[in-house]
């Protein structure tokens, strides 16, 4: 590179001078089999609530799921993520532990009906406890907060009902230190070592999952999650140790969350974990607000969205979610 000619010798320009020349040159290709589309299931039959926040969003039954789910496959998409709406939440979480839970039922039913799809589940507590926090609570010295190690044993058995009923991927997201670890040794002892864990390893407590906890009615009763999601104005490098932990917990893959505010620290995981299969998840906030420019006509919202993929790519994530994973699939196909 130190011997590159200089003007007018060296002209950039000539490297787009034409349609096919960037073609050709391109880097950065958006492909379907890299996305994987967030969905939300509830109780019912023939639901198909859309998501006032997020225009083009549902909360799904079950039977409209598997129209998703189907959709999901036809496109090539990377697979679905799946979030659970419970009807009764409690102090506790029930909803989230048996096999008659609405997120376990709603994988048997997707892989019994769309064998070949990827199915992940979101793993956490904060859609089934009526407080929607992340994990269990305690008391101490007048202040009310998330108990690390006892939420550990819950998300571990939460975690073997989602393999039973043929989840592919675990994605734990609560923030818990440790998660990993209790949710791996839980899968192995029930059998499942096959499984992988993507863990949510450098999650931000930030602003832009507001539009999600409408969808998925799991906002905090009280507080917010700043004593466990991760602070946006910590050095960096606190998201490197985060997901050092989580690698040496075994974690198989990784997740950086939310993407567009956080691309630098994307770049510095994919640097650093070069090997370990890298997602982001853009989020709802990330979402809506494009949703709601392109309602205004103030900005395209095709080619805005395949500009944000395409700048999560470049940042190092190989593998994003997305809520517009089918609209992305569809328009790279045609
Ligand atoms: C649950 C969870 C959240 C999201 C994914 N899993 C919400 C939260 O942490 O409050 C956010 C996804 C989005 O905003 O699209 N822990
Ligand atoms: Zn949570």
């Amino acid at each position: 590179m130190n011997a590159e000619p200089s003007f007018p010798k060296l002209r950039l320009r000539r490297l787009r001078y034409n349609a096919g020349v960037r073609n050709l040159t391109r880097h950065t290709r958006l492909h379907p089999g890299s996305l994987i589309l967030p969905l939300f299931v509830r109780s019912g039959e023939n639901i198909r609530q859309e998501i006032g926040s997020m225009p083009g969003q549902y909360q799904l039954s079950i039977d409209q799921l598997i129209e998703e789910a189907r959709q999901a496959r036809d496109l090539g998409l990377g697979g679905i993520i799946l979030f659970g709406i419970p009807d009764e939440k409690d102090h506790q979480g029930s909803d989230a532990l048996h096999a008659g839970g609405i997120v376990q039922q709603a994988v048997a039913a997707v892989k019994n009906a769309v064998p070949n799809l990827l199915v992940l589940t979101d793993l956490c507590m904060c859609e089934y406890t009526d407080h929607g926090h992340c994990g269990i609570l305690h008391e101490q010295s007048g202040i009310t907060d998330v108990f690390n190690d006892p939420t550990l044993e819950y998300l571990g058995r939460q975690a073997v009902t989602h393999a039973e009923q043929g989840a592919d991927i675990i994605a734990p997201s609560g923030m818990m230190d440790g998660m990993v670890q209790a949710i791996r040794s839980a899968l192995d002892s029930a059998g499942h070592e096959h499984i992988p864990i993507m863990s949510y390893a450098a999650k931000y407590a930030s602003s832009y999952y507001g539009p999600f906890r409408d969808a998925a009615e799991s906002a905090p009763s009280f507080g917010d999650r700043r004593t466990y999601q991760m602070d946006p104005t910590a050095q960096a490098e606190q998201a490197l140790r985060e997901v050092k932990l989580d690698v040496q917990e075994g974690a198989d893959m990784l997740m950086i969350k939310p993407a567009l505010a956080y691309l630098d620290i994307i770049t510095r995981v994919a640097e650093n974990y070069r090997g370990i299969p890298l997602a982001a998840y853009n989020v709802s906030g990330e979402y809506s607000m494009v949703k709601a420019a392109a309602a205004n006509g103030w900005i395209d919202e095709e080619k805005v969205v395949d500009e944000t993929m395409t700048a999560i790519h470049r940042a190092g994530a190989d593998i994003i979610l997305t809520y517009w994973a089918k609209d992305v699939a569809r328009r790279v196909c045609s």
